[in-house]
């Protein structure tokens, strides 16, 4: 049984970043007993988006930056609950992050998660998810996983017993099958062609895999092999609520390294470049086949 670290040395990963890897895996132990343990409140605060911040959203962001900080490796962050970039150490390293996922669903008890880009960069204006050089997406659900890639395929690790990332599985590879995450729903009363692709997925026998958490529900398509999730944009948010740093080009990479697919429905989101931190996209994320469906069936 191979760690995170005997993982990415095997891989033959920089040793810089697998010093990058050790700061987000303490990160990520420390936010999944916040998850468990701490007051779920509103804070009283919004984010950049407008969109009220919850004290576990405030309490995960100051684990990431406090652990990045203690990193030598790291120079810039930027986080979806930071109005701007920040240079917090001299490193080459540049993460954004969204320290906690789908924040309002930790009161449900549903699956929440983290996701973060690692590039060397000095700022994040001009960047496209293809200048990544590693992603991360953690999922806590009732056990702790992470997914990364160091863009030498994609791998999944459990947290122990004993607080260590333990190789569930490796060279994950994406294929075609019929599950289904549709996100966004409310954009079928004003694209008929939304509908038209649900419709679709619904009279061919897809089956529904929907949490309301982007991370669980692309970690559904990376453990079972196959699917597609799509959260598209309608009449009053052209380019729906996902974001292209914090979100979208972390996932699409991990997507892409395990042989899937995603697109905003006209490009790969990989390609996008990145003209505001906050800036948001359409997205349709899985199978090969199932987001070239999107694309043809949306244009
Ligand atoms: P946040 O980081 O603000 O908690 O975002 C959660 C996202 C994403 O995980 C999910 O797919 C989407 O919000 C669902 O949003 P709606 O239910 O509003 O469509
Ligand atoms: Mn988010
Ligand atoms: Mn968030």
């Amino acid at each position: 049984m191979k760690n995170i670290k005997t993982y990415l040395e095997d891989v033959g990963t920089e040793e810089a970043l697998v010093k990058i890897f050790e700061s987000l895996t303490e990160a990520v132990k420390k936010i999944s007993v916040a998850v468990r343990t701490a007051n779920t409140g509103k804070v009283g605060t919004m984010n950049s988006y407008g969109e009220e911040q919850v004290a576990l959203d405030v309490f995960s962001n100051n684990i990431m930056i406090e652990e990045l900080k203690k990193n030598s490796m790291v120079g810039l962050i930027a986080s979806e609950e930071l109005p701007d970039e920040e240079k917090i150490g001299d490193g080459e390293f540049a993460l954004a992050f969204d320290p906690l996922d789908g924040s309002s669903l930790v009161d449900v008890n549903f699956s929440v998660g983290t996701i973060v880009g690692v590039y060397k960069t000095k700022s994040f204006i001009g960047v496209k998810g293809d200048d990544q050089l590693a992603a991360m997406a953690a999922v806590y659900g009732p056990r702790t996983t992470i997914f990364i890639t160091v863009k030498k395929g994609v791998a999944r690790f459990m947290l122990n017993e004993e607080g260590e990332f333990m190789l569930e599985k490796d060279n994950i590879e994406i294929g075609e099958g019929k599950y289904f995450a549709p996100g966004n729903l409310r954009a079928c009363a004003d694209r008929p062609a939304y509908l038209e692709l649900v419709n679709y997925w619904i009279k061919e026998k897809y089956t529904l895999r929907y949490s309301g958490g982007m991370v669980p529900d692309i970690n559904h398509i990376l453990s079972k092999g196959s699917g597609i999730f799509a959260y598209p944009g309608h009449k009053d948010e052209l380019d729906g609520k996902l974001r292209l740093l914090f979100e979208c080009a972390p996932m699409s990479l991990i997507m892409e390294q395990a042989g899937g697919a995603s697109s905003d429905g006209k490009i790969r989101i990989l390609e996008k470049i990145l003209l505001k931190l906050e800036q948001r996209t359409p997205i349709f994320i899985g199978s090969k086949e199932e987001v070239a469906r999107c694309k043809d069936t949306l244009k």
